[in-house]
């Protein structure tokens, strides 16, 4: 739709206003299409907040404002028989099973990253991950739902949050697939929001053509809103759901819908059953995750890039260390904690700067740019900001090999390699917890590469009277 030239006076005025009106440079070139798309860009952001977000967070770094007392988080052991803090495993397990027979519990998957750092052309989910069949990521976590379905008698549906960047070729997939035997009902795909990409110097905002605005997906803790606005939320409270198993798409071994961890968000005594998460112990203390600790008497997430590195280095008396608690970025959520914080009209997470490259084009020239170093920051939203919205929050310590094997980089820690031996690995333990024989090597790797399909089991207790041999050297898919 073309516009009229009083509207395009008024839209030039207010974009010159606030420092942005390069947006327009190329207009005149612009074919009636193009000009109706970038009108329609244009009328999506929320112009009016572009300059204090720019001075902000674009042409300034902000100091991260960490709270005066920061202490580590309390967490609930992985052993319930630890002695700093032993609880009842079988109780909590029973209140999951008991949420999930009821069909109050929905699977949702964040998928709308760009997944750069992996550098895979497509949306990430459709990365072959299965160490032997390179089944995707998404048919991993299809499985694992299909599968919770077999053993609670009701199968959780199933939310994707995409990007409108990524959204067509995720609902392709999903279709040439035949949704993986989950039947179009059961899964549901609502694209994000997005942000646009500001220059790193200047503070305007990157242009991806000559009529389009560069834009990001606003981070994982868009999902909230997302959830809100695409009607998700309002589909679960019809289907009766009442809690939100939330994890990543990057991790083919995640548990979708864990009992024990349900259990313990929902009725774990210092729990609202508001919003929990599961927390892995940091391998050593420079490793790249979030923390868990207590601030302000809120629990709370703080990046590894805030904590000064010698208070990651502290240690307790027995030598652990004393902010042990990382995060994976796996969570319960209750629908109504979704419904309570996105119905205020205040909520709005923070946003986080990120330094990227982002291909555009010059304002002045039209010519392509393709950076070789960042030349944008893109702003995020991070989900743990909601975290301290809830009452009381609870965290539950994850086992590494049980359940964490994500795919982010294309080389080195946490690349497919990694995943396809920890895969192997956790496939292993349960295989030889049921009898059967593994070989392994003097250092005590596996001596063979295994996937597990979720259908065959997606707990240890699965694989009981599971008859199978593995050779030396071998490739086996079970
Ligand atoms: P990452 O932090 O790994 O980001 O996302 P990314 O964009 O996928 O990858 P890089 O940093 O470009 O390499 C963690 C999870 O959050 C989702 C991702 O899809 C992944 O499941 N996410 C991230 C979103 O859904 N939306 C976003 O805007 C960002």
């Amino acid at each position: 739709m073309p516009a009229t030239a009083p509207t395009l006076d008024h839209l030039r005025a207010s974009l010159d206003s606030i420092g942005q009106g390069h947006v327009l440079a190329f207009w005149n070139d612009l074919g009636d299409a193009e000009r109706g798309a970038l009108l329609a860009q244009l009328a999506g952001l929320d112009l009016g907040g572009v300059p204090a977000l720019v001075a902000e967070y674009v042409t300034a770094r902000p100091d991260p404002r960490l709270p005066a007392e920061i202490r580590p988080a309390p967490y609930y052991p992985n052993d319930p028989a630890a002695s700093f803090r032993p609880w009842d495993r079988g109780h909590f397990r029973a209140v999951g099973e008991h949420l999930l027979r009821g069909g109050k519990v929905a699977c949702f998957t964040v998928a709308g990253g760009q997944g750069t750092r992996l550098g895979y052309d497509g949306p990430k989910g459709c990365y072959p991950a299965g160490a032997v069949t390179g089944k995707s990521l998404f048919q991993f976590f299809a499985e694992a739902i299909r599968k919770t379905g077999q053993k609670y008698g009701a199968t959780p549906a199933w939310y994707i949050m995409t990007s409108p960047l990524n959204h067509g070729p995720t609902v392709a997939f999903f279709e040439e697939h035949s949704y993986f035997g989950l039947g179009r009902d059961g899964v549901r795909f609502f694209p994000q929001g997005v942000m646009p990409s500001f220059d790193m110097k200047t503070g305007r905002m990157l242009l991806a053509g000559r009529g389009e605005i560069a834009t990001n997906p606003d981070g994982h803790g868009g999902s909230l809103t997302a959830l809100k606005v695409s009607g998700a939320l309002a589909d679960m409270a019809g289907r009766g759901v009442e809690h939100i198993s939330y994890f990543q798409v990057d991790n083919p071994i995640v548990r979708v819908a864990d009992p024990v961890f349900l259990g313990l968000h929902a009725a774990a005594p210092d729990s609202s059953g508001e919003m929990s998460s599961k927390m892995l112990a940091k391998a050593y203390p420079e490793e790249k995750l979030g923390m868990f600790c207590v601030a302000d008497g809120k629990l709370q997430v703080i990046e590894y890039s805030d904590l000064p590195m010698e208070r990651q280095r502290e240690r307790l008396p027995d030598g652990r260390l004393r902010f042990l608690a990382g995060s994976p970025a796996i969570h319960a959520m209750s629908v109504a904690f979704v419904e309570k914080v996105t119905g205020d009209p205040r909520f709005a997470l923070p946003y986080h700067r990120a330094e990227k490259k982002v291909p555009c084009v010059d304002p002045e020239t039209g010519a392509a740019i393709k950076p070789d170093a960042p030349n944008g920051v893109k702003l995020e939203r991070f989900v743990f900001d909601a975290i301290p919205l809830a009452q009381h929050s609870i965290v539950y310590e994850a086992d590494r090999i049980e359940e964490f094997a994500p795919i982010k980089n294309a080389a080195g820690v946490d690349s497919p390699e990694s995943s396809r031996k920890i895969q192997t690995e956790r496939a292993a333990r349960w295989l030889e917890a049921s009898g059967v024989a593994v070989p392994r090597g003097a250092g005590g790797e596996a001596g063979c590469t295994i996937e597990l399909s979720p259908l065959t089991g997606i707990g240890p207790e699965d694989l009981v009277g599971c008859g199978v041999t593995i050779a030396r050297g071998a490739s086996v898919a079970i």
